[in-house]
């Protein structure tokens, strides 16, 4: 009897305690990061661990980046005391350096170390600091469907309204191709107003694999003149292009330097994800200003990562254009898993979208017919429920492609899933023995 009138005494005041907090909870929270809390990565990286499945689902690689960047970093790790201090805090000096140089010869134009450049804890630092320095209240952006899921919460947290405009199947029938893909000149042209202070544009993109083709960037570009908006092109792929896509540099074309702010990632040219370095390389005038909002909150990062990434620039630096160079091996080898990938999926009945570049494959699922009566998710779209069912039943771990469009175009695309293939060959082997098994009705 005492038990029970203790545990009656514990229960209530724990709901008492739940009561409290989630009162306090709802006061506490500033407006900003109202309506930004549900994250993808956080539940389908989560729900891929619980449930041990094979990993196509978020964007890393499997394996290790090439041995010379390993030796660097450790190389630095052991390079005295200054590696292991704070260092410049718009970016680490060699690395700006070697930054500017070679994207000052990309973009054939003289790049300032100094004042064009800021380094970042990652491409997503970078395009907070964007979104914060340019972005005020009332400001609309353009965005690009699918798009990268972050970019919309980091309008809204900076008081912007996101303003969202499609790529579209350029027919009907069946879809091959990211080429296939296309934004409409006027659908986008319509989208440009008084209010418009940027444009964000992802190529290659994810989920899809577009790589924007000169013609594309130049209507693009011509917009952004014409109505004084500024370009955020997201360029994170930019090395991993197939069949002779050419991945161009919308800062490159004339007039665009000034208005353009380009985003990278050390993660993902090198296949080090969790180094966590990027930048964003745009005119002084521009970049002062995400400088001001960065050294507000970072200050700064890592001094050993951003030295060995200086390194591994160096080194790419003087093989480029050869066979020696990564940034020419990477794609090489994800050609043959992309292939690999597509394969499989049309064998089994999926049909995929084959992508230009980056490293994601979506396919459509609308032709698999699957029993997804799991009450828990009944409320959630299609795509989402087909990939818990995925991994729950199959242990195969997708990403649902409707969290890449907006809440008004997201019924849309209910239909695609999106496989990450910047895997060893046995995870992709892996993941064909369930598709195979599955198909097979075993
Ligand atoms: C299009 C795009 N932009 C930015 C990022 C973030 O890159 P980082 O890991 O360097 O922060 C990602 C990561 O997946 C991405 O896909």
């Amino acid at each position: 009897m005492l038990r029970r009138i203790a545990s009656l005494a514990v229960n209530c005041k724990t709901e008492n305690v739940a009561k409290f907090e989630l009162k306090m909870s709802r006061r506490l929270n500033a407006r900003r990061i109202e309506g930004v809390d549900k994250n993808i990565w956080v539940e389908f990286t989560q729900l891929a661990a619980d449930y041990k499945a094979v990993n196509l689902g978020q964007g890393f690689p499997d394996f290790s980046p090439p041995n010379y960047l390993q030796e660097a970093f450790c190389k630095a790790l052991t390079g005295g005391c200054s590696m292991h201090q704070y260092t410049r805090a718009f970016g680490h000096p060699p690395l700006v350096k070697i930054l500017a140089k070679f994207f000052g010869m990309i973009v054939g134009r003289q790049v300032d170390a100094m004042e064009d450049i800021l380094v970042t804890v990652g491409a997503y630092q970078a395009l907070f600091c964007t979104f914060q320095a340019l972005v005020d209240e009332g400001d609309e952006v353009i965005i690009i469907e699918p798009f990268f899921d972050c970019y919309q919460p980091m309008v809204m947290m900076a008081g912007g309204k996101a303003v969202y405009v499609p790529l579209r199947p350029r027919a009907e029938g069946k879809l091959l191709s990211s080429e296939d893909w296309v934004l409409s000149t006027e659908e986008l042209a319509s989208k440009f107003s008084q209010h418009t202070k940027a444009i964000v544009i992802n190529t290659p993109n994810n989920p899809l694999g577009k790589v924007y083709k000169r013609e594309e960037l130049q209507v693009i570009a011509d917009l952004c003149i014409k109505h004084d908006v500024v370009c955020i092109s997201d360029e994170v792929y930019e090395w991993l292009t197939y069949d002779g896509a050419e991945h161009v540099k919308i800062a490159s074309l004339p007039g665009m330097w000034e208005r353009t702010v380009t985003i990278g990632s050390a993660g993902k040219s090198f296949s080090a994800t969790g180094w966590k370095v990027g930048w964003a390389i745009g005119s002084d005038h521009i970049l002062k200003h995400l400088k001001t909002v960065h050294q507000n909150s970072v200050y700064h990062c890592a001094t050993a990562a951003q030295e060995a990434v200086a390194q591994g620039f160096q080194r790419e630096y003087e093989q480029f254009g050869t066979p020696e160079s990564y940034f020419q091996q990477l794609p090489d080898r994800l050609h043959h898993k992309r292939r690999k990938l597509a394969t499989c999926l049309e064998s089994v009945g999926l049909q995929p979208i084959l992508p230009e570049g980056g490293y994601f494959m979506i396919a459509d699922i609308s032709s698999i017919k699957v029993d997804l009566n799991d009450p828990n998710t009944q409320n959630e779209p299609h795509d989402y429920r087909f990939v818990k069912w995925l991994i729950k039943e199959k242990g195969l771990a997708t990403i649902p492609v409707s969290a890449f469009f907006s809440p008004e175009h997201r019924e849309d695309f209910q239909n695609y899933i999106r496989f990450c293939f910047v895997k060893e060959d046995s995870t992709l082997n892996a993941a064909e023995d369930i598709l195979r098994k599955w198909s097979d009705g075993k």
